[in-house]
């Protein structure tokens, strides 16, 4: 470091020190971005709305583990973790987290951090163990008396129906590249929702399309430090474009079968939708033009899934693309798929893209992820925290969404037992703190969030990661299967217990 930069820098420090930002904007800048944000009570800035729904996510095949007992069929992701080499370390799920047998003390957990609600999703092999025919009472029997435990501890269950653990029996007949399986979902959709919305009042359809069939059956490649990583999921298939397209459009068929099917047997009222990880377009320096891009390429990026779904239609530019390849479908197709739905979840974690304005079509530039742009410890996982407000807010402006939920946000840490028994995983905190302040910044500016759930409650099965990327605010040691919970549960708690960014 050269005389000046070090005299520079220690300037700066003392300058922090004190509070004073070393080059205040302009007087006149200041205004102008004042007059355009919404004005709120003053000391009232970092908090959410009354009523604001904090919860924690998990899914099913990551914890449950039993994945024998009590009647429950094979998942295609059960096959696809004893296929070796598929999942790192060679990790399966056949224990997991062991909750089918420790739900209790889960339900306990989630008491103690001071969590009120809880994503978590329904295995579909437990319930129909070949994806059709007979219900297997037993499977369904956990689930009511999940569902009990929780609403006796105060906390408001939030089911997932579909988070990727499709029966076995349907992948042999073909899985998502037929039609059939979007028809087998919402009979079991309808089935769950009709047995278990007497104390459920909020159902999830389909978890992140992109991730269960591009992911599952294309699988996508990366440069991660000038290293080309394969990401996959089961089954593991690698389709022609023409089969992908048509395996995507019998997802979304899922969604709005189900829907429909949740709305023919559940009680009256019960509110349904799906929770999708949009692929978000995040502008990278905020003005109109660009922030008009980043809407036209969210919408072009998520054609397959949520565009089409709240649109009722295939974008012309994502017809064009797949060409000759492109999905096979009615118009009645459309209309299903597009069933009105009572709110949108979003898996948030990542910006997809940083975007500019271009004057050529398609109307944006996207900037690519500098090689030092920080990221979280998955490989896929850059760092963007802007994205929780802009994925929102797309949202709002695209599609005049009325309620969104964050079913999931969250990231990976290196975390460890201390001496102590502590585990104090700093980076997690300052990714939750960052996250929720531009999540706060947008339910005041009214973009209407009902509620955030963290991913995860409890270190987890994390799919082709096996047990290494650790997503809990609970530690688990998977030897002993005993919790802990880490210092990112204690300031979790504290967000929920002022209703604020903390
Ligand atoms: C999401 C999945 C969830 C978990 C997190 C880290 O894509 O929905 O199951 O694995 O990523």
């Amino acid at each position: 470091m050269s005389d000046f930069t070090k005299r520079d820098f220690a300037k700066a420090a003392a300058a922090a020190a004190l509070g004073i930002t070393a080059a205040a904007p302009s007087a006149n800048f200041a205004q102008t971005a004042a007059e355009s944000r919404p004005k709120s009570a003053p000391g009232a800035a970092a908090g959410f709305p009354d009523g604001f729904v904090w919860g924690v996510a998990t899914s099913a095949f990551q914890i449950e583990g039993a994945v024998r007992e009590d009647g429950r069929g094979a998942s295609i992701w059960d096959s696809y973790a004893h296929t070796p080499g598929k999942i790192r370390g060679g990790d399966n799920a056949d224990v997991a987290n062991d909750h089918y047998h420790r739900y209790k003390d889960d339900v306990r957990l989630m008491r103690d951090i001071g969590v009120k609600n809880y994503r978590f999703s329904i295995a579909w092999p437990r319930i129909f163990p070949s994806g059709t025919g007979q219900p297997n009472a037993k499977g369904l029997d956990f689930y009511r008396r999940l569902v009990d435990a929780l609403l006796e501890g105060g906390i408001e269950p939030f089911p997932t129906l579909y988070h990727w653990d499709l029966p076995q029996t349907l992948q042999d007949k073909g899985g998502w590249q037929s039609r059939d399986t979007a028809k087998a979902f919402a009979d079991y959709a309808g089935y769950v929702a009709g047995q278990l919305s007497d104390r459920a009042s909020h159902f999830f359809t389909v978890n992140e399309f992109y991730s269960f069939v591009d992911l599952g059956h294309r699988g996508a490649e990366m440069t991660v430090d000038g290293k080309k990583v394969r990401i996959e999921f089961a089954p593991g298939l690698k389709l022609s474009n023409a089969k992908l397209n048509q395996a995507r459009h019998n997802a979304v068929l899922a969604q709005g079968l189900s829907v429909q099917a949740i709305r023919a047997n559940a009680k009256p009222g019960t509110k349904c939708g799906p929770a999708d990880n949009l692929s978000t377009a995040v502008p990278a320096i905020e003005t109109p033009e660009n922030i008009r891009a980043a809407e036209i390429a969210t919408r072009e990026m998520n054609a397959g899934y949520l565009t089409v779904i709240l649109e009722g239609k295939y974008t012309d530019a994502y017809l064009a693309a797949a060409g000759k390849d492109a999905p096979k479908f009615t118009d009645d197709d459309l209309k299903i798929i597009s069933s009105p739905v009572d709110f949108i979840g979003l898996n948030i974690y990542r910006p997809a893209v940083y975007v500019v304005a271009s004057e050529r079509a398609p109307g944006f530039r996207p900037i690519p992820f500098n090689k030092s742009h920080p990221r979280m410890r998955s490989l896929w996982h850059v760092l963007g925290p802007e994205v929780m407000y802009w994925a929102p807010r797309h949202m709002q402006s695209l599609w005049k969404t009325k309620e969104i939920y964050i079913t999931e946000n969250g990231c990976a840490a290196s975390d460890e037992l201390s001496a102590e028994g502590k585990v104090d995983d700093s980076d997690r905190i300052m990714f939750l703190r960052n996250h929720l302040a531009h999540l706060q910044r947008a339910t005041a500016e009214r973009v209407p969030v009902t509620g955030y759930f963290h991913w995860s409650l409890m270190d987890n099965f994390e799919w082709s990661d096996g047990f290494a990327n650790r997503f809990g605010l609970v530690y688990v040691d998977f030897k002993t299967q005993k919790r802990t919970p880490k210092l990112s549960a204690a300031y979790f708690g504290e967000a929920i217990a002022k209703n604020a960014v903390v």
